[in-house]
């Protein structure tokens, strides 16, 4: 089968599609054919050498897909048959033509929803259900600051702020991808490289201050971060986009707010984890994707590029120029 490759570490230039052996289902597990996969920032760092696969997991890049089930391991429960349409949270594998998956880690994919669409959901969505409720709690009425807030997980935890009755603000380094988290529910958005996103979640905020934070970005955001998080705030660090560096008081003024810092990893957790994550994403999530669910939940796709095209792809997430996901469609190619 045809795979997303790179043989040494380095820039986006090391991909090419390489012919590769085409995996076996093991045990509980699921064989999918791949129709799509989407691209995640920790491609780019495996690509890197910054980043290796979890042990026992495929060095294959891509953490989500979503195609048809093609084969089925032994010890497989019969929750899935042949030719389903699915979408799978990987640890590795989706950017070639088949995948194997434990089969708790898969999802159908929800009616009127596209497997260009579906590879944008499992990652990104599941990231920012997990960061928003297994992590940060989120309640009713609670206000949110996203960093990053048109990055493909930024996208994804505005409408799950949204669907949790919460409110959603936001954080971007332009005014188009601030608009694009406008349509997709923020409430207020700032850009960080020309206003001072504290003063504004301040006033945003009446001076109180935001209930929690997911943020991608680490060092270079913490004191503003802390000057402006409510007392018994959550700060949710999921990402190092600055470095993890941090040079001042942090703790005393992390004190003096009685606030809490949290930290999460989705693909290093363990099996049963992700497969609580999923279903409970397939619950409470899944049934807002289909038409006429209201509030409507959307993937936002913001390009499509073909397996051979994978440099290139690489190379838009890298100049952060992507709003919402980018997704890799596989090559047509008979069972
Ligand atoms: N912990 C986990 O389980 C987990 C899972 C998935 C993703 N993640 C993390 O979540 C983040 C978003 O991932 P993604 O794939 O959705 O990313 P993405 O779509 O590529 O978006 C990332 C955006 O972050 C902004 N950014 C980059 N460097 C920055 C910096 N130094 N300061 C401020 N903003 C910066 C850029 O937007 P602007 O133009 O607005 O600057 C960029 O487009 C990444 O850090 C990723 O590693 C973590």
């Amino acid at each position: 089968m045809l795979a997303a490759h790179f043989d040494s570490p380095g820039g986006p230039e090391n991909l090419y599609v390489k012919e590769v052996m085409k995996p076996r289902p093991g045990e509980g597990e699921v064989l999918v054919k791949v129709s799509a996969s989407a691209l995640n920032r920790a491609d780019l760092l495996q690509r890197r050498g910054k980043y290796p696969p979890p042990k026992g997991a495929s060095d294959i890049l891509g953490l989500e897909a979503a195609g048809s089930v093609a084969g089925l391991g032994p010890g497989c429960t019969g929750r899935w048959k042949i030719g389903d349409a699915v979408m799978a949270l990987l640890s590795g594998g989706g950017q070639a033509e088949y995948v194997t998956v434990p089969e708790g880690h898969l999802m159908p994919v929800p009616k009127d929803i596209t497997f260009i669409q579906a590879a944008a959901i499992p990652e990104a969505w599941l990231t920012a259900f997990q960061l928003l409720h297994f992590v940060g709690k989120i309640q009713k009425g609670e206000t949110v600051l996203i960093h990053a807030g048109a990055s493909g997980v930024g996208m994804a935890a505005i409408q799950l702020v949204r669907l949790a009755n919460a409110i959603p603000i936001v954080t971007a380094g332009t005014q188009e991808k601030l608009k694009a988290t406008t349509n997709a529910g923020a409430a207020a958005g700032f850009n960080y490289k020309n206003e001072d996103f504290c003063e504004k979640v301040l006033a945003f905020t009446q001076g109180s201050g935001v209930d929690i934070i997911l943020d991608c970005v680490g060092g270079s955001y913490w004191e503003k971060n802390l000057s402006c998080l409510r007392t018994d705030g959550r700060w949710v660090i999921y990402g190092l986009l600055s470095g993890g560096e941090v040079h001042g008081d942090l703790l005393a003024r992390l004190l003096s707010k009685r606030g809490s810092i949290h930290t999460s990893l989705l693909r290093s957790r363990d099996k049963e984890y992700k497969e609580q994550l999923v279903k409970a994403f397939i619950e409470n999530v899944l049934p807002y994707f289909s038409e006429g669910a209201s509030p409507h939940l959307q993937p936002l796709v913001d390009s499509i590029y073909p397996l051979h095209e994978i440099v290139e792809a690489h190379r838009k997430m890298e100049e952060s120029k992507n709003i919402g996901k980018i997704v890799i469609e596989m090559p047509l190619k008979s069972p």
